[in-house]
């Protein structure tokens, strides 16, 4: 028989992300009625301080036991938009005990506990959708997930941190400095409740595991991918990408090896050049490029945080999990066949942007040459200057490689730190997209 009474929806959290669904379903309730065949009715709204005021929710739906919420025997459909592992992961769980069927945005959970909730929705025969935790708006999981689910992925490069991405290019266009940038980043709700994890790369780390294990059908925890946060980036690091005419980027970079035996996982600031395209990726947008064997290289863009965009994508994911629900059908679930190892950071290849304090004396050029040339690691250009405030006897060297391994260049560095001459290593950055 056709179901006719609504779907209902238990909406657990209501903040920046939560209170834009909300808005979403009653202004479009008619549209949203249309398109998945029956009303899709907010039933209860689970946050943690009651007494708050939120503008179009029916106090009368706010409760603060979500656990009751799941388990009162009529909803259909938990969105998660509470955010961190508990007590998001339990009710997840308990949602699907209860035969709901769940969409979230939790990316840390989904990083960290992935596989034990596609196991507990694959044991209940129900769904879990994510769209919403990579990338914002953007879709993206669905689009690798479904679309190219015939191809092979080989590579996944992108900006999957808003957040980051606006302090970075305001630091680059405006001068603007890392607090005052982070500050209008939270204010614009693009932070997370412990900006730590954006700052830090935990975040970008998270989405990175999650893709990774969609691009190359295995499993990817937050703890497989390399991460180095965007806090030490300075203005004298914009300058030298400059000189080389290009910018900083905080990036995840998923690749296959070349034997497609195993894979890597990373997310660190580097340099890009200005020609490419993400590049020109500006404030708190994010754009993922996706390399397959059959399609070639696809590129996803968009906006990468903020309530509005954020609750597209979750929104995007109650429709499919509403007709999923009417077909008494399923999506599809984990896919984790391959089981491919997932390779420490020593083993990626790519080139490197190193910036030494040096004594400015002869053979100071060839005693650092050596040191690279004994590891393996072959120079590309190499800048030499006085530093600018005519600092007596010192100089800035900056120098470029060719690709290398990552433990190659680890070893140079430690081996550059004891010699005598360098006074010390002012950065190191990795240089992607040529
Ligand atoms: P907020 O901190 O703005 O909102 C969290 C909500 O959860 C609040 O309504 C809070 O209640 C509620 N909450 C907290 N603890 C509990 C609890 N124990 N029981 C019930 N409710 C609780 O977070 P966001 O909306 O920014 O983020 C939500 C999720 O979406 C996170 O997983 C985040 O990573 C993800 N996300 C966020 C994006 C963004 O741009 N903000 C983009 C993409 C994903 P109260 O209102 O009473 O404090
Ligand atoms: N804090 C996250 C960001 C939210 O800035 O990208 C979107 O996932």
């Amino acid at each position: 028989m056709m179901r006719t009474r609504p779907l209902k929806v238990a909406l657990l959290g209501c903040g920046v992300v939560g209170s834009e669904v909300a808005r979403i379903m009653t202004t479009h309730a008619d549209d949203l009625t249309a398109r998945i065949g029956v009303p899709v009715e907010l039933a209860g709204v689970a946050v943690r301080r009651p007494s708050k005021v939120r503008e179009g929710i029916d106090p009368a739906l706010v409760t603060t036991d979500a656990t009751a919420l799941l388990k009162r025997g009529d909803i259909d459909i938990a969105i998660e938009v509470i955010g961190g592992i508990e007590p998001a992961r339990t009710l997840i769980t308990t949602a699907f005990e209860n035969g709901i069927s769940v969409v979230s945005a939790n990316k840390a959970l989904l990083a960290q506990d992935g596989a034990s909730l596609h196991a507990a929705a694959e044991a209940a025969g129900l769904d879990l959708y994510y769209e919403a935790a990579v990338a914002g708006a953007i879709p993206l999981v669905r689009p690798m997930r479904e679309s190219l689910a015939g191809d092979k992925i080989n590579r996944v490069m992108g900006i999957v941190n808003g957040t980051t991405n606006f302090i970075l290019d305001k630091m680059d266009s405006t001068g603007a400095g890392y607090q005052e940038a982070l500050d209008e980043a939270t204010a614009l709700g693009y932070a997370e409740a412990d900006p730590t994890a954006d700052v830090e790369g935990y975040d970008a780390a998270a989405k990175a595991a999650i893709l990774a294990g969609i691009a190359f059908h295995t499993r990817a925890r937050l703890d497989d991918v390399y991460r180095e946060g965007m806090t030490e980036v300075s203005a004298a690091d914009f300058a030298s990408a400059k000189r080389m005419g290009c910018t900083i980027k905080l990036l995840a970079i998923l690749e296959r090896a070349q034997d497609g035996e195993s894979v890597t996982a990373r997310v660190h600031p580097a340099m890009i050049p200005l020609s490419h395209p993400l590049a020109s990726v500006r404030e708190a947008y994010n754009a993922v490029f996706v390399e397959a064997e059959a399609a070639g290289r696809l590129m996803f863009y968009g906006p990468g945080a903020g309530g509005a965009p954020t609750a597209s994508a979750v929104l995007g994911d109650l429709v499919a999990v509403c007709r999923n629900k009417l077909a008494e059908a399923k999506g599809p679930g984990e896919s984790a066949y391959t089981r491919l190892p997932v390779s420490p950071i020593g083993e990626v290849v790519t080139r490197y942007h190193i910036s030494l304090d040096v004594a400015d004396k002869p053979g100071v050029l060839a005693q650092v040459a050596t040191v690279f040339s004994e590891h393996g690691v072959s120079i590309d250009t190499v800048r030499q200057q006085g530093h600018q405030d005519g600092g007596g006897d010192g100089a800035s060297l900056v120098v470029v490689t060719h690709r290398a391994p990552d433990a190659a260049l680890s070893g140079t560095v430690a081996a550059l730190r004891k010699l005598d001459t360098v006074r010390g290593v002012a950065s190191i950055m990795r240089v992607e997209g040529e």
